[in-house]
């Protein structure tokens, strides 16, 4: 596979000529290597880690310290794809210098390459403050967590004329403020397709069908490991939590029945040095 880094430039060339984007989330450096390693365009530090790693209900909770905290720990791992840095909730909704500095630490801080931002009121000029900074902003349009609560829930959203067409309108404004690419969340196939159509920059879908220029998943759903809830939009190609589960009863039970550690994992001591050890014990 080709190594070299993946670039901003890299991204906008693969939707002309029709070649699909990856992208998946990361919070820690195994995983990283591992998705570096099988080749996906971007990587995400998603703020979908406060609820598939630290165990909270919903991805509010998650400030800026812990997003850098993985962040950086993701960034040893990454070697060849875009890293992406999500911004938490309240990240963004300060003042534009506040905002532009809590970017900046995504970059600076934790080697991201870009920064990702969920739609909001007023996002036009949050993200045209980033962009402006010289960072790299990915916008986040349909369903966004970070204030799905206060609109109803996880549910897919531009399901009427209405909010269908509000939600065109807000891509086009990111793109307008200069965006590289953009998140398409549980949104139609009709209005993610309507989308990718009128912008130039790739759109990433997840819950929003084939359309898109690229796809975007959580990691921990792909390979099984986040078993609270499964999104309808999801495809888990590996089981890894029961995997996990086999692996640990079988450790507990050879321990408890004496079968771990074996010989192989436990260390023996030279002849000579067990002779003398044996002289001074019994001299002493
Ligand atoms: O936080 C996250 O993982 C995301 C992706 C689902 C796009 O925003």
């Amino acid at each position: 596979m080709d190594a070299t880094k993946v670039t901003i430039p890299d991204l906008l060339r693969k939707k002309p000529q029709g070649e699909k984007i990856t992208m998946l989330t990361a919070y820690d450096y195994p995983i990283a290597c591992l998705l570096d390693e099988t080749g996906v365009d971007i990587i995400l530090v998603g703020d979908s880690l406060g609820m598939v790693v630290l165990g909270y209900e919903t991805t509010t909770p998650v400030t800026m310290e812990e997003m850098l905290h993985h962040a950086r720990a993701v960034r040893r791992g990454v070697k060849r794809a875009l890293l992406v840095g999500d911004m938490p909730f309240m990240s963004f909704h300060g003042s534009l210098t506040g905002t532009v500095e809590n970017a900046g630490r995504f970059i600076q801080e934790a080697g991201c390459d870009a920064v990702k931002i969920e739609w909001k009121a007023g996002i036009e000029d949050v993200a045209k403050a980033i962009v402006d900074a010289g960072i790299p902003v990915m916008g986040h349009v349909g369903l966004t967590p970070q204030t799905a609560q206060a609109e109803g829930g996880l549910k897919v959203r531009g399901k009427d004329a209405e909010s269908a067409l509000r939600i065109i309108t807000q891509a086009v404004a990111l793109q307008e403020v200069g965006c590289f690419a953009l998140v398409l969340e549980c949104v139609p196939d009709v209005v993610a397709r309507e989308i990718t159509r009128k912008l130039s920059i790739p759109t990433i879908g997840i819950g929003a069908g084939p359309s898109c220029d690229g796809q975007v998943l959580v990691t921990y759903d792909v390979i099984g490991l986040f078993e609270r809830f499964k999104p309808k939009f999801a495809k888990r190609y590996a089981e890894v939590a029961p995997a996990i589960r086999q692996a640990v009863s079988a450790f507990r039970l050879d321990v408890q029945q004496g079968r771990f550690p074996g010989p192989e994992q436990t260390f023996a001591m030279p002849e000579e040095e067990l002779a003398r050890l044996r002289h001074e014990l019994g001299s002493s």
